[in-house]
């Protein structure tokens, strides 16, 4: 399972990419307005630190001028993925960048309807939101196993990246469904570390060694 870090902050995503962990970063429009700066270069930016896919979104709503932005976007760095919203327009681009060999995640996904829209038209990602819908008490992670199920039926290639992860619960359900990537905020990502028994152990473990008055080096 790929791990993306949600985010558009270049500090956390510097520390986090320093575990080796991190095989991506996904950003959009209200994670730019949250960390500041110029939209082209945080995202230039992204792309030198991690190698795998970064998401910058479009914010036309029209398919001619999402088109154009999708293509300058593109033309940032090798590892671009275009972010387009799951409405007709943002499909039809889809479709016409991933025509072009250009990597498209589509986002704003709420129903296994719209994920197998986005497959039919050659997404790259599909991300469907599993916190929001969870905000509205719906389960977010049956959309998951919906369509991690349904990909796998046609063989669509589309990577089910899931979104809007609001705890590691909703990450280790995404592993054990076998959704290809989880999206996490740095937050979130950092509680996966945390144990109280790893701390507990690792204390008891040097008290005793320093009882032995013993170095390794
Ligand atoms: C990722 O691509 C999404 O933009 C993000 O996960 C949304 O998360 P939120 O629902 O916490 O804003």
């Amino acid at each position: 399972m790929k791990f993306f870090i949600d985010t558009a902050d270049l500090n956390e995503i510097r520390d986090l990419a320093a575990t080796g962990l991190v095989d991506g970063v996904t950003t959009n429009p209200s994670l730019i307005a949250k960390n500041g700066g110029d939209f082209i270069e945080v995202i230039k930016e992204i792309c030198g630190i991690v190698s795998g896919p970064v998401s910058a979104e479009c914010v036309a709503t029209d398919h001619e001028t999402m088109l154009k932005e999708g293509l300058y976007l593109a033309k940032i760095a090798d590892n671009i993925a275009v972010k387009v919203p799951l409405t007709v327009d943002g499909l039809k681009t889809c479709k016409a960048l991933s025509d072009d060999g250009i990597m498209v995640n589509v986002t704003l996904c709420f129903s296994a309807a719209q994920a197998l829209l986005a497959a039919k038209a050659g997404a790259a990602f599909i991300s469907p939101f599993v916190g929001r819908l969870d905000d509205i008490g719906h389960d977010g992670m049956q959309l998951i196993a919906e369509v991690v199920q349904i990909y796998s039926n046609y063989e669509f290639d589309t990577e089910v990246l899931v979104a809007s992860i609001r705890n590691p619960l909703h990450v280790i359900d995404a592993a054990k469904m076998g959704a290809d990537v989880a999206t996490i905020p740095p937050s979130t990502l950092k509680q996966l570390f945390k144990h109280p028994l790893t701390d507990k152990g690792l204390d008891a473990f040097l008290k005793d060694w320093a009882s032995t008055g013993q170095t390794i080096l």
